[in-house]
């Protein structure tokens, strides 16, 4: 809650670049017309702010996130070369407030993109693995550090078993011992003793190859994924594709309690579409039920996923379901469906 007044939130408004300034102030739409009671700040961080300020993250972006309740952000643009002075921003900020674990959910959608019967969460570590980001150039060889600790490990495990007991008590470990028996097989081995803890857990485990065609195959079969960084944020995308794209993906970036969530939709910044209006605002405004959810705004979070479905079903929807309709169009149909709509 707000240091001033203890029954408003303060919520760190963060948009970033390309679609995120379009989809993150739907996003504040929705939370408003659902009746949560916040004030907003805002903060920059992204590739326009390391052009016109040569941070990507500025400290005062970091400092405002930490005393605010939670953070919504949008999407942030980062060049695949390597820019000196520049850091994925979204990377670096999940490591400043220790925001461990990526609750990446997936589930199906009353459309004909998204295949039937699918509710499953990927439950993605969000500290180390391959993202410590510790690349190195001798002569022609590149070469990458890839971290796991057991700390790491066990942390991210109990998070995922606690889903997996509220859930369908199924949790399935995602990794790669097989070749990499140290990295993966501490992951592996660690995430297993945790799960032993939870007697009314099925576990099982697969190598993330075979979890990939998996999720091809038999997305239905998966309740909660748990998987290291990089393994995780491929099979993220993966799973999103098999319930109506990136249009339709939320996420939350959680950590200890006493650091503020970050909820943010799992695309990027979309520069193919950005500043034309279509983006599709529903993986932010699903971001903002699970902020909702966070809260224990429980009611207003499925008010806000039944105007979600809603719409999704009737329309209208954008360019990347099928539609013709703009952000703000969908926008207004979720919003009168919250305000007005028999849910
Ligand atoms: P992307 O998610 O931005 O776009 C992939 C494809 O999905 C594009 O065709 C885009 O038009 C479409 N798409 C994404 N979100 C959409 C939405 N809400 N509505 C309709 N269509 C949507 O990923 P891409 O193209 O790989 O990366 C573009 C930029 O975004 C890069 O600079 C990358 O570094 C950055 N990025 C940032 C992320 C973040 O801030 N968390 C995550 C992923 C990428
Ligand atoms: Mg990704």
């Amino acid at each position: 809650m707000s240091n001033n007044d203890p029954h408003r939130f303060q919520l760190c408004i963060i948009e970033g670049d390309g679609i995120g300034r379009e989809v993150i102030p739907a996003a504040q739409t929705v939370l408003r017309a659902a009746g949560l009671p916040f004030d907003a700040v805002h903060a920059e961080a992204g590739w326009d702010c390391f052009e016109q300020h040569g941070t990507a993250l500025p400290d005062e972006t970091v400092a405002l996130a930490r005393r605010s309740d939670a953070v919504l952000f949008g999407a942030v643009s980062s060049p695949s070369r390597r820019v000196p002075g520049y850091a994925s921003p979204i990377v670096e900020l999940r490591r400043r407030l220790d925001l461990f674990a990526n609750l990446r959910p997936a589930h199906s959608w009353p459309i004909a993109a998204s295949r039937p019967g699918i509710d499953l969460l990927i439950v993605r570590e969000n500290s180390e693995g391959l993202y410590v980001r510790r690349e190195r150039r001798e002569g022609d060889t590149a070469i990458a550090e890839r971290v796991i600790s057991r700390p790491g490990a066990e942390r991210i495990a109990r998070v995922a078993c606690a889903w997996a007991m509220r859930r369908r008590k199924q949790l399935t470990i995602v990794h790669k011992a097989n070749v990499l028996p140290e990295t993966c097989g501490l992951f592996r081995q660690t995430a297993l003793d945790v799960a032993a803890a939870h007697p009314a857990l099925t576990v099982g485990e697969m190598l993330v190859d075979a979890m990939a065609l998996r999720l091809v195959t038999h997305p239905q079969r998966y309740d909660v994924i748990v998987a290291s960084n990089l393994f995780g944020d491929i099979l993220s995308d993966e799973a999103a594709g098999l319930v109506g794209g990136m249009g339709l993906a939320p996420s939350a970036n959680v950590g200890a309690t006493r650091s503020p969530a970050l909820f943010e939709p799992v695309h990027g910044s979309a520069p193919d579409i950005a500043g034309q209006g279509v983006a599709n605002p529903i993986a932010a405004i699903l971001s903002a039920a699970m902020l909702l959810d966070h809260f224990d705004e429980r009611e207003r979070a499925a008010r806000v996923r039944r105007a979600v479905e809603q719409v999704i079903r009737r329309g209208p929807r954008t360019p990347d379901l099928g539609g013709t309709a703009t952000t703000t169009q969908v926008v207004r149909a979720i919003e009168r469906q919250i305000i007005n709509g028999k849910n």
